[in-house]
């Protein structure tokens, strides 16, 4: 699979982004957050074994924390960045269940037949930073990777009605969309929409810390 460098955002977690330590890893400040409530939802969805994939792994620690609570899941992660795969490595390196990160552009059509078989798929903190058809792509190749009764998760920050949901979401939505006018949070009708038009359907809309939220779709 093709992985061409993502567009360089200037984002909360940037500054932490270029400091590996010894082992490679990156620490973001945002993953260690909202790895908690992450690894809670994650752990109510997930299969007793079998295969699952994290689209967009960044830093790896999601990953790293979601092997070690689910040790019979064998966990792939995949990531464009290659400083950001030797971080997610310096992760998980030592765990048996968790693979070394390969490249996934995760807004290319078609990646689904490479990655077909997931009982779950976890994105978390990419959508409001591509454009809406490329969102949309990464739904759509995300139930043709899923094996019927499999999970696509993914969290992140959305608008409601078309508005953010609080002065910080406002600044940042407005922040992004400075970057790139055709970047920024996607409004929760519109993603519900793709799920369905994908497929998926919509198990669960699970209010996350911090005005995020994360959507539970099922194959
Ligand atoms: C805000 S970070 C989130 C990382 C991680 N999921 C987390 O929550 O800590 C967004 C990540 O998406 C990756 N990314 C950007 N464009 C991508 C694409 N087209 N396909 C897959 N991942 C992409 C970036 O390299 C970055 O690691």
């Amino acid at each position: 699979m093709t992985s061409p460098r993502p567009k360089n955002l200037t984002l909360p977690d940037s500054p932490h982004m270029n400091a590996p330590d010894q082992r490679g890893r990156l620490f973001a400040p945002s993953a260690a957050r909202n790895m908690a409530p992450i690894v809670t939802l994650v752990s109510e969805y997930a299969p007793q074994s079998g295969k699952a994939l994290e689209i967009a792994s960044g830093t790896g620690e999601h990953c790293a924390a979601l092997a070690r609570a689910l040790p019979h899941i064998h966990w792939q992660p995949t990531e464009p960045e290659e400083v950001r795969r030797a971080s997610i490595d310096g992760h998980g390196n030592d765990l048996a269940n968790m693979a070394s990160a390969i490249p996934l552009d995760a807004t290319a059509v078609g990646w689904s037949k490479q990655h077909s078989g997931q009982k779950l798929i976890l994105l978390v903190n990419l959508l409001h930073l591509i454009p809406a058809p490329a969102a949309q792509t990464i739904i759509t190749e995300a139930a043709q990777a899923l094996n019927t009764g499999g999970h696509f998760i993914f969290y992140g920050p959305f608008l409601r009605d078309g508005q953010p949901t609080s002065e910080g979401d406002a600044r940042f939505h407005a922040s992004l969309r400075a970057q790139d006018p055709t970047i920024g949070y996607k409004n929760v009708e519109d993603v519900e929409r793709w799920i369905d038009e994908s497929g998926l359907s919509l198990i669960s809309r699970v209010d996350m810390p911090a005005n995020n939220l994360a959507f539970v779709a099922k194959r």
